[in-house]
C-alpha cells in the first residue's frame, strides 16, 4: 500500500472538517424544502361517500366531491398551501363532454375547496385523459389524436376551471399549441390572473402506472407515444419547454421527476421562468413498495428525494407525499 507521503500531490485540505460536527455542517448547507413549495395531488369522484382507497397507491384516495370541503380546511390546518385537482368522473364520450362542463365534477370541486378554504392554492389537471371513452389525451379521429380539436376542448375546460376558482390551470395533454391557445381562451373570458402551470416536459413514461388505476384514464388501445416525450430525447424536451415558455407558461414542470433530474438541471441553467417537478404515482409506489419491505427509511428516502428534486432546480415539487410531509413537519 501507498503511503500517503508518497503520492504524488498530497492536498493539505481534508475535507471531512467540514461535515465532522453537524453545526458546522450546516454552515454550508442547502435550503431545507418548505412545505410551500409542495402541491398535493387530489382525485375527485362525484358523490357523497366516504373515500376510496386507490390499491396501487397505497395512502391515496379518491375524494368525493360532496366530501371534499372537509378534506380541503384538514389540510390546510395540516399546512398544505396547494393542490393540484384531477377530476375521475363516471361518465365518459367520444369528445371528453364532461371536461367541459360548466358546472362538473371538477368546477363543483374548485367552488367547494375554495369555500371551506380561502387560502389553499388550487391548481387543476387540463386532460382527456379521464373523460374519454377510449383513455387518450384528447379527441380521437381514427386512431390518431387530432390535435387541434383537442386544444379547443382543453380550453374549454380551461375556462370552466378558472370560473370556478381555479388558480392555475395545469394541462398535460402534451398537444401542440395548447398552452397559446389555453392563455387566448382565459385572457378573452377576462381570466387574465389565473396562471398556467405547464406540464412542459412530459415523457412518456412507464412511471405513470398507478396513476391511471386511480384516475381510471389508461388508454384503450395504443399509448402515448405520439404525443408524449421519448425517455431518450433532452433536446426535444428542452425545445417543448422553450415553446410553451413562449406561448405564456407561468411555471414549466418536468414529469417524472426523479428520473429526469438532468432534464431539470438542464432547463434551470437555460430558462428563467419558475420550475416544477412532478413525483409521479411509480416513484411514490417504489418508494411505498420499499419502505413496506423494509428496505428503506421511508422518511428519509422521501426528503431525500424531494431535496434532489429541489436541488436539480425545481422551485415546486408536486408529491403525493406532499400532505405527508406537511402532517410530520406540523405548523
Ligand atoms: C394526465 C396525467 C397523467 C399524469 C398526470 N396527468 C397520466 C398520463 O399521462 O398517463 C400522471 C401522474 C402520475 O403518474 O402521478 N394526462
Amino acid at each position: 500500500m501507498a503511503s500517503l507521503d508518497r503520492a504524488p500531490v498530497r492536498s493539505r485540505l481534508r475535507l471531512r472538517r467540514m461535515r465532522r460536527l453537524a453545526a458546522v455542517r450546516r454552515w454550508t448547507a442547502g435550503p431545507t424544502v418548505d412545505v410551500e413549495r409542495l402541491m398535493w395531488p387530489i382525485f375527485v369522484r362525484p358523490g357523497a361517500g366516504a373515500p376510496e382507497p386507490v390499491a396501487a397507491l397505497p395512502g391515496v384516495e379518491r375524494y368525493s366531491v360532496g366530501r371534499v370541503d372537509r378534506l380541503a380546511r384538514t389540510i390546510q390546518s395540516e399546512g398544505l398551501r396547494s393542490v393540484l385537482v384531477f377530476g375521475v368522473p363516471r361518465r365518459k364520450d367520444d369528445l371528453g363532454s364532461g371536461a367541459v362542463a360548466p358546472n362538473g365534477l371538477v368546477p363543483q370541486a374548485i367552488r367547494a375547496i375554495k369555500r371551506a378554504a380561502p387560502d389553499l392554492v388550487v391548481a387543476t389537471d387540463v386532460c382527456l385523459c379521464a373523460y374519454t371513452r377510449y383513455g387518450h389525451c384528447g379527441v380521437v379521429r381514427g386512431r390518431e389524436v387530432d390535435n387541434d380539436r383537442t386544444v379547443e376542448q382543453l380550453a374549454r375546460m380551461a375556462v370552466a376551471h378558472a370560473r370556478a376558482g381555479a388558480d392555475f390551470v395545469a394541462p398535460s395533454a402534451m398537444m401542440d399549441h395548447q398552452v397559446g391557445a389555453i392563455r387566448d381562451a382565459l385572457d378573452r373570458a377576462g381570466h387574465t390572473s389565473t396562471g398556467i402551470l405547464a406540464y412542459a416536459a412530459k415523457f412518456a413514461s412507464a412511471f405513470y402506472g398507478p396513476f391511471r388505476e386511480a384516475a381510471d384514464s389508461a388508454p384503450a388501445w395504443g399509448d402515448r407515444r405520439g404525443y408524449q416525450l421519448p425517455p431518450d430525447h433532452l433536446r426535444a424536451a428542452l425545445e417543448e419547454m422553450a415553446e410553451d415558455a413562449a406561448e405564456g407558461a407561468d411555471v414549466l414542470m418536468v414529469k417524472p421527476g426523479l428520473p429526469y433530474l438532468d432534464v431539470l438541471a438542464r432547463a434551470r441553467e437555460r430558462f428563467d421562468r419558475p420550475l416544477a417537478a412532478y413525483q409521479v404515482s411509480g416513484e411514490y409506489a417504489m418508494l411505498k413498495a420499499a419502505a413496506r419491505a423494509g428496505a428503506l427509511d421511508e422518511r428519509a428516502a422521501v426528503d431525500e428525494s424531494i431535496v434532489a428534486l429541489h436541488r436539480a432546480g425545481a422551485d415546486l415539487i408536486v408529491s403525493y407525499f406532499a400532505r405527508e410531509i406537511a402532517q410530520r413537519r406540523g405548523r
